[in-house]
């Protein structure tokens, strides 16, 4: 016992996280991306015997989620609740081996977060004042005037609202000068590069101003101890997790001291941002060493714009693992792109990288030798074996694999590291026309070459079986079964060793690895099962709870002739309509700018509440409200189907 222990303490450690999701919807392929990529690290250091934390889990509170769940009539953590228990199914699908999951809604971490916060007040990092400026629901951010792009959220290009309330403040323009130092000390904390410099530029040469840190205007998050009408900002909230979840604070931080700093935090690259200034300038305020690096990838875009649900492609994962297995998709996440970069998505591509990389070159290399070993040796190759200088370069290209792909996955470089390892597939189908084993068995004197070409087919498959284990769960396991490849065969460091399988006895015949997909058939099915799940929609919220006929018949709804439109100035979402309802005209301002023009609704016979309490819009009086079906991000107006008078009752 003690000697494991001791064994534990000298092993190197490595500490990996992915951001922790919102539990806002049905998490589709762009968030499977962070999460693959950082299981693969995982994988491959526990493969090189790294003692390894990796971290995954939840960003529960904020006014996104409350939102969402008041749409939805339940409440918040009921909302979590049941999303929650899907992302952890998601992950247990696609072989995600984190160490641990963080629901930010975990009392340890509550009560954790609620000790930073004080922490940071108790030593003057915190203070309180008044916030009055523009929120962004949907990122969770705060933004100046200055930084909107066309009076909308430069991140997400979404409505902002127009906040003020009384809030704590984090002094981040103290730690201006030691970030840069940071920067400039460790070089490799941003990577890739560009992200460095879009966040000098962008965000630290204007100067960083102090960031609000608490929120009144609403309840679902971590209360403020010491000011129970606040809650703490859930970005502040959402960050901490990474050293919550080792115990900082706590009463057992054993974790905390083994595995802090992180080694990297992964990252999409719209929320570099809170990674490399909000939290690097919260860890110096706690005294506690920042992260050695954050990676911030691209995004995997479908055609016309960020991962959406609704649009063409199936982007479901659970979905796509069934359909394709989970190694294809592991694999054709990380190949496809350079992780640093955005790239498209698209259901085609993935088709025709099954077809040529996993079913052409990896399966049918293995399907080959298997059955060329059963045919002519009965599945046992013969000791008495003669070797050839054209093995010299394959056995030269596949030994020297491992090194590179270490080099490249230690810079996180996960499709040129694929790459390098399909290197070696290739030159080894091209061996196999080199030395047409074919041709060698017609003649029983050959056999000892044949048996040699056999042999080194093999060795190379059990090298390549080892390299794309961090990348596919499932594959290596079938492989080593097929060929008879014992355990100490498969460890890590026997991938830079050629020959180690000395005897080889008992190799199968199986089914192909990955069967080859027709792409036509394939694709069609795909869009017929679109069409259906368009029509189906999985994201249509839950029905409220019963009313009777009486509270029904409190509405008066009427048909409302648009007779004029206008925008309301500055306003990028009001639109200023006068309805003829039949008995006098109505004033009603409607935030429906985005979806109509004022000149598209004039003439429109709509749905109008008659009886509601005129309210104030921007200064302008709104004398009832019109209807309109949503969804996401979509809006129609509800109209009157027919020839019907303006003021008809509605019932
Ligand atoms: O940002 N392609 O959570 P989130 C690639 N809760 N990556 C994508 C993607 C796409 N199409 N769509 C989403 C949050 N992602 C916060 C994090 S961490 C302390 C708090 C990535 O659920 C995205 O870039 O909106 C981000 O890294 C991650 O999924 C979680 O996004």
């Amino acid at each position: 016992m003690e000697n494991r222990k001791d064994c534990k303490a000298n092993q190197k450690t490595y500490y990996i996280t992915t951001p922790i999701y919102y539990p806002s919807g049905k998490l589709h392929i762009g968030h499977s991306y962070t999460t693959v990529a950082a299981d693969v690290m995982a994988r491959y250091k526990r493969l090189q015997g790294y003692d390894v934390m990796f971290l995954t889990g939840t960003d529960e509170h904020g006014q996104k989620i409350e939102r969402i769940a008041k749409e939805e009539g339940v409440s918040p953590k009921e909302y979590v609740d049941k999303i929650v228990d899907g992302i952890k199914e998601l992950w247990k699908l696609m072989k995600i081996t984190n160490d641990k999951f963080i629901r930010t809604t975990d009392e340890e971490h509550v009560a954790a977060v609620q000790k930073i916060f004080k922490k940071l007040y108790d030593n003057g990092d915190i203070y309180k004042s008044e916030y009055e400026g523009w929120y962004c629901t949907p990122c969770e951010s705060f933004w100046t005037e200055t930084q909107l792009k066309d009076g909308k959220c430069p991140d997400c290009g979404r409505d902002v609202e127009l906040t003020k309330e009384e809030s704590y403040f984090f002094r981040l323009s103290k730690y201006q000068d030691r970030l840069i130092k940071y920067y400039e000390e460790n070089p490799d904390f941003i990577q890739p590069v560009s992200r460095k410099n879009e966040m000098i530029n962008n965000f630290i040469k204007p100067g960083l101003e102090d960031l609000c840190v608490s929120r009144t205007s609403f309840s679902w998050g971590v209360p403020v101890t010491f000011d129970e009408k606040h809650v703490v900002y859930v970005w502040i909230d959402a960050l901490s997790n990474y050293i919550t979840a080792l115990g900082y604070l706590s009463d057992n931080d054993e974790n905390f001291k083994r595995y802090w700093p992180a080694d990297v935090h992964l990252v999409g690259k719209e929320i570099v941002r809170f990674h490399t200034i909000i939290w690097p300038c919260m860890l110096m305020a706690l005294g506690l060493p920042l992260p050695k690096q954050v990676y911030g990838h691209g995004w995997l875009i479908l055609e016309g714009g960020k991962m959406s649900k609704s649009k063409g492609n199936v982007v479901d994962p659970v979905v796509l693992v069934e359909k394709y297995g989970l190694d294809a998709i592991r694999y054709f996440l990380l190949r496809e792109v350079p992780f640093g970069s955005d790239g498209v998505f698209s259901n085609e591509a993935l088709i025709q990288r099954i077809n040529s990389d996993l079913a052409n070159d990896l399966g049918n290399l293995v399907s080959r030798t298997a059955a060329m070993i059963r045919k002519y040796f009965d599945g046992i190759i013969p000791e008495d074996r003669q070797k050839e200088d054209i093995d010299d370069d394959l056995v030269k290209t596949v030994e020297g694999t491992a090194d590179s792909v270490e080099k490249l996955l230690d810079q996180l470089q996960f499709s040129t590291a694929l790459q390098e390892i399909w290197k070696s597939i290739s030159r080894t189908n091209k061996y196999i026309d080199e030395t047409t084993p074919w041709i060698l068995a017609r003649d029983e004197k050959n056999k000892p070459r044949l048996a040699q070409v056999l042999y080194n087919l093999t060795e190379s498959i059990r090298i390549i079986s080892i390299l794309i284990q961090p990348f596919m769960p499932e594959t290596p396991q079938k492989i080593w079964e097929q060929f008879g490849i014992s355990e100490d065969l498969r460890i890590w460091e026997s991938a830079k060793t050629w020959g180690l399988y000395k005897s080889i006895k008992s190799v199968q015949e199986r089914e192909p690895l990955f069967p080859r997909i027709d792409l036509e058939k394939e694709l069609a099915d795909l869009e017929k099962m679109n069409a259906g799940k368009n029509e189906k929609n999985i994201n249509i919220p839950g029905i409220l709870p019963q009313i009777g006929i009486d509270d029904f018949a409190k509405l008066d709804l009427r048909v409302a002739k648009v007779i004029s439109c206008e925008k309301v100035e500055k306003s990028a979402k009001l639109l200023k309509l006068q309805l003829d309802i039949g008995i006098e005209t109505r004033q009603v301002v409607s935030g429906i700018a985005k979806y109509y023009t004022p000149e598209e609704l004039v003439g429109k016979k709509v749905i109008m509440i008659a009886n509601l309490k005129p309210a104030k819009l921007m200064g302008i009086e709104s004398q009832g409200m019109i209807l309109a079906a949503c969804h996401e991000n979509e809006l129609v107006l509800a109209t009157v189907d027919g020839d019907i008078p303006a003021g008809s009752r509605i019932s």
